[in-house]
């Protein structure tokens, strides 16, 4: 059975929960593992006051007896502390029907989810549609995406990013490497790959705060240790690049995203684009990676790296125009609090989507209602290859 993630919650509702189902039996969770990646997603200069509200915990609802997993869904609930704040908002027209339509968000931001939202379910409040389509969502896929990290570094896979460029400072150009992600330090204020230059960025983030401003970027998620032959090039569906463009597309903000050197091979010979085959002792060697560890939609063993480029924040202080759809009229739109740029939280959210999908690539290729089988197919499948596999590929 595939795994599959289904999250559920709004921004200011009592929490977010993340349903995950398909995870093998037998996997002993580290919850505090998983709270570790939800503070990492919290972290970052340039976040809003929500930040300091919220220390997110996971609390594991089903799915798991005595820390070890059962085979049946996992449910992992984070609950909002800022729902306290905010349940007579969320209730308001349950306490007070009156002053719930006084309150009504009728200023869709040019930018957010707030007017094709408000069209597609006939919403006319906007915080109908922002509260779901708000990035807080992404906690539930960081608690689910934390536990398919658990499983896939019992097969030896490793997962990193940082941010390469924010606004208009470019630390890095062309993919990273999983090295180079290596010099990223959590607790630095902007989780980049060039911590010696935080310090510009910090008084970039400033300015633009002080100037009523928000910062877009580009971070870097790379996977070491990803075996060979997850996805497949048999059905279109199955293309491990897709689902992971699919994935990464999907948080919030980003607007592209490119595998490899999918963006700069476009300018180059195909002599300098692709990367040579070599043998070598211990197995296949390859003399670069600007495919980014993926050739007709499988893995190939290299480093599966992947970049994602968010636009700027859509909530501004000076605010664009827009038409106030009780009226008709033209105005501003809404403002309520928000990040100058949530950046590094985004390289945190996409850590998740990558260790998502590669868990169910790899669950789909090797199988096992309990890990120890999982583990005993991918070492099964590592002695079929033998020394024409690739170098880089140790079995667990
Ligand atoms: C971690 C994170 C935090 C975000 N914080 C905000 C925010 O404070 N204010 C805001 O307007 N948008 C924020 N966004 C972006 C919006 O959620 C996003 O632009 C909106 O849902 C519309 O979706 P789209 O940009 O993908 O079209 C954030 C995104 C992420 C990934």
């Amino acid at each position: 059975m595939a795994i599959e993630l289904v999250t559920a919650g709004e921004s200011h509702g009592r929490e977010v929960v993340a349903v995950l189902s398909g995870v093998p039996a037998g996997l002993r969770l580290d919850r505090d593992g998983i709270d570790r990646e939800l503070a990492r997603r919290q972290h970052g200069h340039g976040r809003g006051g929500r930040q300091k509200i919220e220390h997110d915990r996971v609390e594991v609802r089903a799915g798991l007896r005595g820390g070890v997993t059962l085979g049946s869904p996992l449910v992992l609930a984070i609950p909002n502390r800022d729902w306290e704040n905010w349940a007579q908002v969320m209730d308001a027209w349950q306490v007070d029907p009156a002053a719930a339509a006084r309150r009504r968000l009728t200023a869709p931001r040019p930018g957010h989810a707030d007017l094709a939202g408000a069209w597609k379910y006939g919403h006319d409040d906007l915080r109908d549609v922002l509260e779901r389509a708000s990035a807080r969502e992404t906690a539930a896929r960081v608690a689910g995406g934390a536990v398919c990290r658990q499983l896939l570094a019992l097969c030896g896979c490793e997962i990193r990013s940082g941010v390469l460029a924010l606004g208009e400072v470019t630390l890095t150009e062309g993919p990273p490497t999983f090295a180079d992600l290596g010099r990223v330090r959590d607790d630095s204020p902007l989780r980049t790959v060039a911590p010696e230059r935080e310090d510009e960025l910090v008084a970039a983030v400033d300015r633009a705060k002080h100037a009523g401003e928000t910062l877009g970027g580009v971070v870097g998620v790379v996977a070491r240790g990803v075996p060979p032959g997850l996805g497949s090039y048999a059905r279109w569906e199955d293309r491990l690049d897709g689902q992971l463009a699919q994935a990464v597309m999907a948080i919030q903000a980003v607007k592209a995203v490119a595998i490899g050197a999918g963006i700069e091979a476009t300018a180059r010979p195909g002599s300098r684009a692709h990367d040579p085959i070599f043998p070598g002792p211990d197995g296949v060697r390859r003399g670069s990676n600007f495919a980014g560890g993926i050739e007709g939609g499988v893995s190939n063993g290299e480093e599966v790296v992947v970049r994602a480029f968010m636009k700027p924040i859509a909530t501004l202080r000076d605010p664009l125009p827009s038409v106030d759809l009780a009226s008709g009229e033209a105005t501003t739109a809404a403002y309520e609090r928000s990040d100058v740029t949530a950046v590094p939280a985004c390289g945190v959210i996409a850590e998740a989507a990558l260790a998502f999908v590669l868990a169910r690539a790899l669950l789909a290729k090797f199988g096992g209602d309990r890990i120890d089988d999982t583990l005993a197919a991918i070492r099964e499948y590592r002695r079929r290859l033998g020394k024409l596999g690739p170098e880089r590929f140790v079995a667990p």
